[in-house]
């Protein structure tokens, strides 16, 4: 007899709209009239960000991806055989790419029910929904396109025991008390005894490897990196001279984080029309764009425990160069 497999599913929910625009302005408005200017990373994300970041993903120099996906490679099967999952919810989605590792180890399982991806960019909801409904006979997804700082209530109730997936490193985009204070919000998700957390972490090492890895010979994480005053410049009218950014990434050693700067290469004044804001750039004046921390194990436990979180294992590629830990609520 044929198995009865249960229809495949799509709903995607957009929690974006014109506020979201806002919540750009306010972020720059806030981020350049610091004495140190800085910005928050999720506006690199457009469709041309996200496109350069998948760049990144495939290049020598950036060995965060490869290295995760070694370890989802080897351990998928181990990482669903603990959590025992029938649902993935995913933040930061992306192109999901190294999630289909985890979403094969859960239909070999023959647990998997649903994925519920998450992410900024609605294009990248959209189109990762459609095509794992294809790869996946049976599967359900619900996308959501929002803000995971501010929609983690938009997910819908759990339908099963759930891993929470955060992968990519992007945890490190956080500085150290937004860090902990996410955490505990993705915590707060998860049942005792039912759900867990997957979370990717880079490792400190020698800065030169790090550093050379948001340093790329072809120049591709500097275009990622300009690609924000873009951004800028449609969405709220400003007058970047984009060209006029130089990219400087270094490791803070004492934070063991990476700093990601776009400096100015001369005197510059930007018009910011939407905000009717004017801002100076010195001569070499530079703008923070991105931290990626980097984490030792005191660090991870340290900041999983502040959360309430406990470690159930970590595993690390050949090399030891990215964690991902399994964690649940003690
Ligand atoms: N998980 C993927 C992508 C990592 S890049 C991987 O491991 O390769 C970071 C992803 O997070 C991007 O797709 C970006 O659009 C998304 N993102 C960044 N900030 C976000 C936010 N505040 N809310 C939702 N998604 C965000
Ligand atoms: N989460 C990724 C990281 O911190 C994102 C990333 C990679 C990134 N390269 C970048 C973000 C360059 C901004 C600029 O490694």
């Amino acid at each position: 007899m044929e198995p009865v497999v249960a229809p495949s599913s799509v709903v995607v929910r957009n929690y974006l709209g014109p506020g979201d625009e806002r919540s750009l302005a306010d972020d720059v408005l806030d981020g350049l009239t610091k004495p140190f200017k800085e910005l928050p990373p999720k506006h690199f994300y457009d469709a041309r960000g996200a496109a350069l970041f998948d760049e990144i993903c495939e290049l020598d120099e950036y060995y965060p991806t490869r290295c995760e996906r070694a370890i989802l490679q080897a351990r998928s099967g181990d990482i669903v055989a603990v959590c025992d999952a029938s649902e993935l919810v995913e933040l930061g989605s992306g192109t999901a790419e190294k999630t289909r590792l985890l979403l094969d180890a859960m239909r070999d399982a023959d647990s998997l029910e649903r994925f519920v991806p998450i992410d900024v960019t609605e294009a990248m909801v959209r189109d990762c929904a459609r095509t794992l409904v294809g790869e996946y006979p049976g599967l359900r997804v619900h996308g959501i396109v929002g803000d995971f700082e501010r929609h983690l209530g938009r997910l819908p109730m759990a339908a099963g025991p759930r891993i929470v997936a955060f992968l990519g490193g992007t945890i490190g985009n956080f500085t150290p008390g937004s860090r902990r204070r996410f955490l505990r919000k993705i915590a707060r998700l998860l049942r005792p005894g039912v759900d867990h957390l997957l979370l990717g972490t880079d490792l400190v090492k020698d800065p030169a490897v790090i550093e050379a890895a948001y340093n790329d010979a072809p120049g591709v994480t500097a275009e990622f990196n300009r690609n924000v005053l873009r951004v800028i410049n449609r969405e709220l009218d400003a007058d970047f001279d984009v060209e006029a950014f130089e990219h400087v990434a270094f490791f803070d050693r004492e934070r063991e984080w990476i700093e990601m700067r776009l400096r100015a290469s001369r005197r510059m004044r930007v018009d910011i029309r939407a905000l009717d804001l004017a801002v100076e750039f010195a001569p070499r004046e530079e703008l923070r764009t991105e931290i990626s921390a980097k984490f030792t194990p005191e660090r991870l436990s340290g900041d999983l425990a502040a959360a309430g979180l406990e470690l159930v294992d970590v595993l690390t590629d050949p090399d030891g160069l990215f964690a991902l830990s399994i964690s649940r609520r003690r």
